[in-house]
């Protein structure tokens, strides 16, 4: 729609403007709802596993168990990445933070790939296969060089979760672990038009290929109002420290009009759906918790008990997905600086879903800004100045 330019409606941040349709993901941010293709999220984290939902965020539809058998199968043949981004891997890996490392590591992926320019949609198709498989390989690489240790080449034969832990961890991880870790796979796989599915679409819209597309969103996923706001958070409850301190902390920050990273959102006006499933997860690790990661716990417990009273129903602002992960992945060993990672290594499927589903009926984006500032300025030459 064009507007005259001498007012235009200008939407910060484009809050509450639709850029498009799509049939992904529908956010209920009123009464804190999130479905994938129709499907509710508690459903698809208690009942489903990565691969199936990442198959049903490509595909439209839930895999049948041959169809899921030969999905499985492709990402588990993609598991390996070039020498070329393993070596780009082993120069950054320790200089930058991980998700830089990220962002250069996928990018140069393109290294391995004839069909980067085909744009066709089985040639995406294959191309986002790949980076899902390979997304979760570098950062598991990325995670084993940081702690010191060498490379450990994927296993063949288990799932995409299970392998990623193996290949961080160097052994077998056990089943609960790898439930928890498919969970937040599933919870954080798609979110809708956020800020770096928004940032794919963008780069997508211009016909540049998934590869780029897909770097813009990671750049964008690495901010700490977006992606980032998982490591603030632990950040936090590590500098409360001691469960007593919380409430004394968190008062002095809202008095100081900080922001306490985890909660709020632009859509949801509710209790996130996403962090009450990871509540439960976080109450039924806290029965047998104990040191740092009980502590963690029940610095996020309180704290969120006291910003859903101070802030809940009176101001909109409720957990979001962020907010728990901090003790949860400490439970699970997941080192700080590798949460935004993995959230890119899950968000890649709703990534390249969009994108595909956006190309489908392509337009570039190409927004207005309103002009404010002087015209027709007189011209004064450098040495006259
Ligand atoms: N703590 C305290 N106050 C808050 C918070 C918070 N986490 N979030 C928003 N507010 C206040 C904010 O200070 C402002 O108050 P005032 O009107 O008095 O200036 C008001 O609420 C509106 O905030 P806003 O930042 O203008 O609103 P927004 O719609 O742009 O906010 C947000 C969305 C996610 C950027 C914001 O809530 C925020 O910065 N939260 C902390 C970061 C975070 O947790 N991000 C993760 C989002 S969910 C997962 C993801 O996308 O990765």
């Amino acid at each position: 729609m064009y507007m005259a330019e001498n007012t235009p409606t200008i939407y910060q941040g484009l809050d509450g403007v639709y850029i498009t349709e799509s049939k992904i993901c529908k956010v209920d941010g009123t009464l804190g709802r999130l479905y994938y293709r129709g499907y509710s999220i508690d459903v698809l984290a208690q009942n489903s596993s990565f691969e199936e939902v990442s198959y049903l965020l490509l595909y439209g539809k839930l895999p049948n168990k041959m169809e899921l058998e030969s999905f499985e199968n492709e990402l588990n043949s993609e598991r390996d990445i070039p020498d070329g981004v393993k070596n780009i891997i082993r120069e950054m890996a320790k200089k930058a933070d991980p998700m830089e490392t990220l962002r250069t590591a996928v990018s140069a992926l393109v290294i391995s790939d004839a069909e980067v320019k085909d744009n066709s949609p089985a040639a995406n198709l294959r191309k986002m296969v790949k980076l899902i498989s390979k997304i979760s390989t570098i950062v598991a690489q990325i995670g084993r060089l940081r702690a010191g240790k060498d490379f450990i080449p994927p296993a063949k034969n288990i799932g995409h979760v299970e392998n990623f832990l193996y290949m961080l961890n160097g052994k077998a991880a056990d089943a609960k672990l790898v439930k928890f870790i498919n969970t937040m796979f599933i919870l954080q796989a798609e979110h809708s038009s956020n800020a770096s599915t928004f940032a794919t679409l963008v780069t997508g819209s211009t016909l540049a290929d998934i590869y780029s597309a897909v770097t813009s969103g990671i750049s964008a996923l690495k901010g700490p109002l977006h992606g980032g706001a998982d490591e603030e958070a632990l950040r936090m409850m590590l500098a409360i420290g001691n469960p007593d301190n919380t409430e004394t902390y968190i008062n002095e920050a809202l008095a100081g009009k900080q922001k306490i990273m985890g909660f709020g959102h632009r859509v949801y006006k509710a209790y996130d759906p996403r962090a009450k499933v990871l509540k439960t997860w976080l109450v039924d690790i806290d029965k047998t918790s104990n040191g740092k990661v009980k502590d963690l716990i029940q610095i996020a417990l309180r704290a969120e008990k006291l910003m859903v009273e101070r802030l809940g129903q009176s101001h909109g602002i409720w957990p979001n997905v962020d907010f728990f992960t901090g003790p949860l992945y400490t439970w699970a060993g997941i080192p700080i600086e590798l949460f935004t990672p993995l959230f890119a290594a899950a968000r890649i499927s709703g990534w390249c879903a969009h994108m595909l589903e956006y190309w489908e009926h392509n337009k570039l984006f190409r927004p207005l800004e309103y002009y404010t500032g002087p015209i027709n300025l007189d011209y004064v030459p450098l040495d006259k100045r």
